[in-house]
């Protein structure tokens, strides 16, 4: 239903966004997606100011982007269910509001690890960016940066992690795929620790290839294949990344990551940065988390990306939290949207909420003022959002807010 809902005001949204794109007297008699792509670079960018949601950003980052990293991009695991049911499942939530609260003055600023933060929306490492847009992490850097948001850094990012430092103004949070060759494992994480990266995240849940349909079959079409940009294997792949570049990566056979215990402990002994668990998605899981020593769990399957039928982050939510009993900060990633999806999670028990695909549609549509315009976005509806429930600040946005649809 929401989806559905959803569907039919993204298309509404976007053919009126496309109209004015084309409207446009820069775009008159000539080829759209050049002039699209050059009117989007230009300063000023009249048309990014008539983004009125992340899916009018979502409609002109996938007229940009080639159609086979679009595909990479959009893909879900097999038939794409659990990547709906991520959107379509903060449904089953809805918002109880306060009347009689003073909400003059709002806060939307929140702590995790000791640092403040002035919006609980962080940004989920997405790898490959140069994938969307030329200037990829670093523009998404300088965007998060501009607005004071947290940034988490893929392992396999395009540009490095002291390249992204570099423009984020300090060091991202770092997400780990260690290969099967400790050396690899612990000269990234030296670079990340070089870097200053205050906290350290284990991606879980992507131990194995998953098969993502959408994009074997944009490959089967594609007149360009993938050693354009990256030779095939393994290390063709690492060794266009750049913070595993110059490592000797010859004895790798997969870029994922199968955690042990013993690969975890080995890696708490070799950093101080913090430790997230990402891809926790049940209360045992997460119980675990904590004992063994993770200073973060993070509540994500993969964007949908990875096992299929497996149900959304917001219905693990409520159990973890549980299962964590307040021993340390939880995070969630997964289908959010909208500004009421952030809400609800923060009102489940999370700490932050995090989004991946929202901003590299900015990222792919407008470079950096299209992650900054998908962060300002999600902020304002969230502002709004928390004004009409009646909380004014994150603090205030408990589980008393939301309750479980009733049919
Ligand atoms: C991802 N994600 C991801 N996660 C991770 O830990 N390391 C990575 O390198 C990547 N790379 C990546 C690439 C692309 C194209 C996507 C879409 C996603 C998963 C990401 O961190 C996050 O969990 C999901 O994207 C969250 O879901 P939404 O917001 O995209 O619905
Ligand atoms: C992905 C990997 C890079 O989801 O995490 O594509």
């Amino acid at each position: 239903m929401r989806q559905e809902i959803l569907r039919v005001e993204a298309t509404r949204n976007r053919r009126r966004f496309l109209k004015f794109l084309f409207s446009s007297p820069l775009l008159l008699g000539v080829s759209h997606q050049n002039n699209w792509a050059q009117q989007a670079d230009a300063p000023g960018q009249a048309d990014l100011r008539h983004a009125i949601n992340v899916f009018d950003l979502e409609a002109v980052a996938q007229a940009k982007i080639a159609p086979h990293h679009w595909a990479y991009l959009a893909s879900g695991g097999d038939d794409e269910k659990t990547l709906r049911a991520n959107a379509d499942d903060f449904d089953l939530y809805q918002i109880r509001p306060k009347r009689f609260v003073d909400i003059r003055q709002m806060d939307l600023s929140c702590e995790l690890f000791g640092q403040r933060y002035p919006s609980p929306l962080f940004l989920s490492p997405v790898g490959s960016q140069k994938a969307f847009h030329p200037e990829a992490e670093v523009a998404t850097a300088k965007a998060a940066a501009q607005r004071g948001h947290q940034m988490v850094l893929s392992s396999v990012s395009s540009f490095s992690v002291s390249e992204v430092a570099a423009s984020y103004g300090r060091a991202p949070w770092f997400q780990l795929y260690p290969t099967d060759v400790w050396s690899v494992t612990e000269g990234i994480i030296r670079r990340a620790e070089d870097a200053g990266c205050p906290a350290l995240v284990l991606t879980l849940d992507n131990g194995a290839s998953s098969n993502r349909e959408r994009l074997i079959r944009e490959r089967l079409n594609s007149k360009v294949p993938c050693n354009a940009c990256h030779t095939p294997g393994p290390q063709g792949y690492l060794s266009t990344r750049g913070t595993y570049r110059g490592l000797d990566l010859s004895s790798i056979t997969t870029h994922l990551g199968v955690y042990t215990w013993e690969l975890i402990d080995r890696i708490r002994n070799l950093t101080k940065m913090k430790m997230v668990a990402k891809g926790i998605m049940t209360a045992g899981d997460a119980a675990l988390s904590v004992e063994r020593g993770f200073d973060a769990v993070w509540v994500s399957n993969h964007g949908g990306r990875q096992l299929n039928s497996l149900f959304a982050p917001i219905e693990a939510l409520p159990e973890v939290v549980q299962a964590v009993n307040g021993r340390c900060p939880i995070l969630l990633d997964g289908g959010v949207r909208r500004g009421t999806d952030i809400f609800k999670a923060l009102a489940l028990g999370a700490s932050a909420v995090c989004i991946g695909r929202p901003y590299i549609w900015g990222l792919g549509g407008f470079g950096q003022a299209g992650v900054a315009k998908a962060l300002e976005l999600l902020d304002a509806e969230l502002l709004t959002d928390m004004k009409l429930a009646g909380t004014p600040t994150i603090a205030a946005i408990t589980s008393s807010f939301v309750q479980r649809r009733q049919r």
